[in-house]
């Protein structure tokens, strides 16, 4: 069993280069199989969800060849399979991003349930109903989601909710349906905008992606490309918290300072000194924050998936902080860990009350990738030795977070049990 061990109490200094987007590179490496000529992804992430859907993708009859740990050539005319079944792909969220790409060019697919970190109900209701506007017959049985269409047609679809995972998987299923077909409501996030580039660099016709409606016209077939995915601003987001929460002077490299705008503007608010350059960011924090308050939201709005980051931050920081979550409704898991370390924080509903205090250092288990990442920060401001158990959940974003909080002076190493 893998467990991280962290010193807390050390500033970090130095450089940081983050990776490609984990939630475009999935959505990617799906439409990667839309066409029958060979596709070229760079800039993946060397992450455990990625591995899975290669795997998969693999499994069905894909070719995937894994040029190096950030490269892949993947052709898709070698599938001779729709059925999407496996003990790892069931852990995985973004499986359900290969009912839209087989639905799209092969009018069926048979893609088990999706699973993912327990943050909330979860449900791809949105998706089917995309799928059954553009015509096609949606069931769910056996633990498999089962789509099929004689054809499929364009359509207007009005998204009840934001949601990205919706607007990645109908964009990709219409691009190669029959006419025009309209999203309204749709996700603005940067890898909805990604996963747009990456399929109109294949020949499919995406207009609008990054505002709110969303037209796509199908295209009878696609074709070969190469494509590198845009950096990822979660791991980006963690590692500026990071060093907002222990102090000192970070760059983070290889980003897109405007998708980081959200939390940059927390970090300024809370007493950080922010630079941005063209493809970097650079915090310097000298440990002493104010108390904030933070409300999740679709983007451009501060993201839910570095909601449990910042909370991790403001526990440490005097004064009465306040965060509503508006997204996923069990996203707040991580506090009884971080109470564990002395830390108060009062749950009502979608809102968390926190009145900062030091840290102490203990033992802490992560249920979740991104509530373990907030422990990693947590862990980092606390003073004394934590143990974090639970890193296979970390693992699935981040490629090695030990190797690079240690490239920025932090005291943490990767411990496995099993071999002490
Ligand atoms: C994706 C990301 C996840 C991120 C989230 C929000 C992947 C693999 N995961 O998750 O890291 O936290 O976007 O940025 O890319 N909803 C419905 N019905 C649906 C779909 C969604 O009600 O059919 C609701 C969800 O419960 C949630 C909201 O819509 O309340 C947003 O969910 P969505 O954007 O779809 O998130 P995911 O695709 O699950």
């Amino acid at each position: 069993m893998e467990q991280y061990v962290i010193k807390g109490g050390n500033p970090l200094n130095g450089e940081v280069e983050i990776g490609g987007a984990k939630n475009a590179a999935l959505a990617i490496l799906a439409a990667a199989i839309m066409t029958d000529e060979t596709v070229t992804i760079e800039n993946l992430p060397n992450v455990r969800d990625i591995n899975v859907l290669l795997q998969a993708i693999a499994e069905i009859g894909a070719m995937v060849d894994r040029i190096d740990a950030h490269t892949v050539k993947i052709n898709g005319s070698f599938i001779k399979d729709v059925t999407v079944d496996n003990e790892f792909i069931r852990r995985i969220r973004a499986s359900y991003y290969l009912i839209g790409a087989l639905l799209g060019k092969y009018k069926k697919a048979e893609v088990a349930l999706p699973g993912g970190c327990d943050i909330g109900s979860r449900p791809i209701d949105l998706h089917i109903k995309g799928f059954r506007a553009m015509g096609a017959d949606v069931d769910i049985a056996h633990g498999l989601v089962i789509a099929e269409a004689e054809k499929l047609n364009g359509t207007h679809i009005y998204l009840d909710k934001v949601s990205v995972g919706a607007t990645i998987n109908i964009m990709m299923a219409a691009s190669m349906a029959e006419g025009k077909t309209v999203i309204e409501n749709a996700a603005k996030e940067p890898h909805v905008v990604d996963v747009a580039n990456f399929l109109n660099s294949m020949g499919a016709n995406i207009r609008g992606a990054g505002t709110d409606v969303i037209r796509i016209v199908g295209v009878e077939k696609l074709h070969k490309t190469e494509y590198s995915v845009i950096p990822d601003q979660i791991e980006a987001g963690t590692f500026m918290f990071a060093a907002a929460a222990a102090g000192g002077d970070v760059l983070v490299k290889d980003v897109i300072p405007k998708h980081l705008e959200a939390t940059t503007a927390k970090l300024v608010e809370a007493g950080c000194k922010v630079e941005e350059f063209d493809d970097a960011v650079r915090i310097i924090s000298d440990g002493k924050l104010h108390h904030t308050q933070v409300t999740t939201l679709p983007y451009p709005g501060f993201p839910t998936d570095l909601q449990s980051p910042l909370l991790a931050v403001l526990t440490t920081v005097p004064g009465i902080s306040r965060i509503r979550e508006n997204i996923f409704e069990n996203r707040f898991k991580i506090c009884s860990e971080l109470t564990k370390m002395g830390a108060h924080i009062e749950v009502r509903g979608s809102e968390v009350k926190i009145c900062g205090s030091r840290l102490k250092g203990c033992r802490l288990r992560a249920e979740e990738l991104r509530g373990g990442a907030a422990l990693v920060i947590a862990a980092l401001a606390a003073d004394g030795e934590s143990v974090i158990e639970g890193v296979p959940f970390i693992r699935r974003g981040y490629e090695d977070i030990c190797r690079d909080l240690r490239y920025l002076q932090a005291e943490i190493y990767m411990e496995d049990i099993l071999s002490v």
